[in-house]
Order: structure tokens, then sequence, then C-alpha cells
């Protein structure tokens, strides 16, 4: 096969480093990809936005499938867009994409189908938002609508941090904003639980626990993700039971009921308390770094997994995992989530190799003249997968050392709720 991926994440080099070990495989591009798919695949650049010259490339190149890594092009219709042109493309279409791309259609599906969330409520205007927050009590959570990568989440102590964040979101700092949404804060611990779904049945596709604050012992600001680990501590088939049934279920069924079609993993980002599950959001793609740290851990051949998806024959297929953990630390520029450099020089990384159970995926890497460089915020994402889950973070913090990146940072904790020193 002949095999497309979309974006330029360590998320898609790890699905780009499963697909070159499938024996289904023929040639792999990846649009535009980063310094280490460059050498399993071929980068393609062409701007995200430009479905059409996405479309031509696709065409010419006969391509069989094509996987969509991130949730902006999904949210503006790629998939709809690929489709009506007679392309193969593994992920929802633009209506299913609206579970991420508006937090208000979710909550209104929550509402609706009595899937437990945060209490909130939808304002139209700051006036009535401010009045609103005047009389509740802290902490709560003041959210834009829309796709904000990350940052239009405001976790408030008092009326000030609210004020604040309605005043940002009305004054279009996410773009313009009709409504906002102010939910209860959760209290609890996070899960992110995957499914894959061929718009007929679906599959559980592992858990992991992600760590979103830039310092360790989870200080600090929010950032897309500085590690993870997988299977989360929390899971349990009891648990896992209660998430299919209370909130995968119903929402897979409104899709349906709505003539939605998707195809593609789905991302409930869940928090737990008392071994209840709560939906914060939905994610209509694979996370990053949960991806980095849940790929390596499936035997399938990931093509045959592909393949069935895209056939509505995934029942017909056992997924299996190795039965061990798997952990991700995410190696940021100095500065990242705030500012920070681009095109710095990453000595020796040419001489690390990815083995049966290490792995190093670029993010923000470009290869010029042999030599690589940063240009972004996350820039590697080294994997380890081992017995236990601090033998593999010490044989990850031990690549991270050797490489030595004076101009990085990382967090020496990932997975600290479960390592216990
Ligand atoms: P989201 O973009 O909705 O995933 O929110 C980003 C992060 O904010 C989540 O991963 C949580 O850590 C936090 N968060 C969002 N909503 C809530 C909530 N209602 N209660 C507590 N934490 C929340
Ligand atoms: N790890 C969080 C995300 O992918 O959104």
């Amino acid at each position: 096969m002949r095999i497309a991926i979309i974006g330029s994440g360590g998320r898609e080099h790890a699905i780009c480093q499963k697909i070159y070990e499938s024996k289904k495989v023929k040639k792999i591009f990846c649009i535009p990809g980063n310094g280490g798919t460059n050498s399993i695949a071929k980068n393609i650049q062409i701007d995200l936005n430009n479905f059409e010259e996405i479309k031509d490339f696709l065409i010419t190149e006969r391509v069989d499938l094509t996987i969509i890594g991130p949730e902006e092009p999904l949210v503006k219709g790629i998939v709809d867009y690929l489709n009506q042109n007679k392309l193969y493309v593994f992920g929802p279409d633009k209506f299913c994409s609206n579970l991420e791309g508006s937090k208000i259609f979710t909550k209104k599906i929550c509402e609706k189908h009595n899937i437990p969330t945060a209490n909130f409520k939808i304002f139209k205007n700051e006036a009535q938002s401010l009045e609103y927050l005047q009389n509740k009590s802290y902490p709560l959570v003041v959210k834009a609508d829309g796709l904000a990568a990350g940052k239009g989440v405001y976790i408030c102590e008092n009326y000030l941090d609210a004020k604040k964040g309605v005043k940002e979101i009305f004054g279009g700092k996410f773009g313009n904003a009709k409504e906002i949404l102010i939910e209860d804060f959760l209290y609890g611990e996070e899960m992110s639980f995957f499914i894959l779904y061929d718009n007929v049945s679906f599959k559980i596709f592992n858990t992991a626990q992600d760590h979103k604050r830039v310092f360790e012992g989870d200080k600090g600001k929010n950032t897309g993700g500085m590690g993870a680990y997988s299977p989360s501590r929390l899971n349990t088939k009891f648990l896992e039971n209660k998430i299919v049934k209370k909130i995968i279920k119903p929402t897979l069924d409104y899709l349906k009921n709505e003539n939605g079609k998707y195809i593609g993993f789905l991302y409930a980002g869940l928090m737990i308390k008392d071994d209840e599950p709560y939906l914060i959001e939905y994610n209509v793609r694979m996370g990053d770094p949960e991806c980095q740290t849940i790929l390596p851990l499936l035997k399938n051949d990931f093509v045959e997994v592909l393949k069935n998806c895209m056939n509505g024959t995934l029942n017909k297929l056992e997924l299996e995992w190795e039965d061990k953990k798997s952990i991700c630390i995410v190696l940021a520029s100095k500065g990242y989530p705030q500012n920070f450099n681009k095109n710095i020089f990453i000595e020796n990384l040419e001489n690390f190799k990815h083995s049966n159970n290490r792995f190093i995926f670029h993010a923000g890497t470009k290869l010029v003249d042999k030599k690589f460089y940063s240009t972004g915020g996350r820039v590697l994402n080294f994997v380890s997968i081992g017995s236990n889950l601090k033998s593999a973070r010490d044989e990850t913090l031990n690549l991270i050392k050797k490489l030595n990146w004076r101009y990085g940072h990382y967090r020496r904790d990932i997975a600290f709720k479960v390592i216990k020193n």
C-alpha cells in the first residue's frame, strides 16, 4: 500500500514508524513531516490548509490511504473534501469533528444523553458571564468554545482570574467568540482513554496518563504535554465498562443517528473520581504524547488494523498489546511553553537509533544537510518500554542525558504517581 500521513509532530512520527514496520506498506509520505519522518518516509511540503494541493498530490501519487494526525484539518473538513474526491481517509468527518471543534457541541450531547461531565452554563456575552461569575464559588473553569491549541481553558481560583478569561475570550484572543462555557471544577485524577472506531463497531485502544504542566510535581503552565506513560494506573475492567456504557456508547449512538461518519481514533479526556468517570473533553484524534507511548505497545500489524477500519471489519480483529509498560519523556526547547529560540543545532542526534523497545520520535525538528535543527517547542520524544515503569524511566532519562542538548528542558518525574522513589 501507498500511505500518506498528515501532520508534523511526535504523534505523526510514531504513526509513521508503526506503518514503516508493516509488511503491507510500499511507500510512505508525510505531509509535511519532520526531521525524524524524513528517514523512513518522503516528506512533502504542502500547507495543511491547502486541501486542493493535498488532494492533487494524493491522486498523482496514487495514495491508497491517508491518515490525518492533527485536529485542525479534521475540524475544517479535510475528510469530507478528500472523500468527495474518492480518496480513502482515516479520520472523522467534519460533523463528528465538532466533538473537538466545539466544546459546546459536546456539552449539549452530554446534557441530552446524561453523559457524566462537569455542570456547565453557556453565555453569549461578557456582561452576562461576569454577572454569573460574581456569585459563584471557586475554583471554576472558563473555556473558549472552539479550537485554541490547548490555550482556551482558564482554571480560575477567583473572580479576577475568571474575569480575565472572559475578557480575553470575548476580546477575540481565540478568534471571534459568540459563546463561552463556564463549568464547575472537577476534582480527581486525569486519564486519557482511546478507542478505534470504523463507524460500525469500536475497540478500546489502550489508555495513558499525560503530564500537561511544564514543571516537575505538576507545577507551572499548561503545555501540549511533557510526557506520558501507558497504560494508565487508573484503568480497570470495572472502570472501562463504565466509561464505555456511560460515555462512549451514547456519544457514538448520537453521531450515528445524525448520520455522522467516523473512521478513526476517538480520545476521551476523563477525570476519574472515586472510580467514577467524568468527561472533560473529546479529541477526534490520537493524543500527543499519548500516541508515542501507546503505539509501541501494539503487537498487531498497524496497516492491517487500519485496513480493517476502512472496510468496516474492525470486529473481525483482535487487538494485541505487549504486557509491558511504556513511558515517553518530551525534550522541549528551553523557555517552552513561553518564548523559546528555534533553529538550534542538535548535535549527535543522528547517532540515536530505534531498537525494539527504545524509540526517539521527533516533533519540532528539521534535517538540513544531514544535520538536525529544532523548529518548535516540543522537540523530541524519548520512549522506552519495559517490564516496569521505573526501569523504563531510568533508561529514558539516560538516553536524554546522553544526548545532552543544552538548549532543552524536560521533566524527570513522568509517571511520578506510579513510581515511588
Ligand atoms: P481541555 O482542553 O478541555 O482538555 O482542558 C485542558 C486541561 O484543563 C485538562 O486536561 C484539565 O487538566 C483541565 N480542565 C479542563 N476542564 C476542567 C474541569 N472542569 N475541572 C478540572 N480541570 C479541568
Ligand atoms: N496530550 C493532549 C493532547 O493531545 O491534546
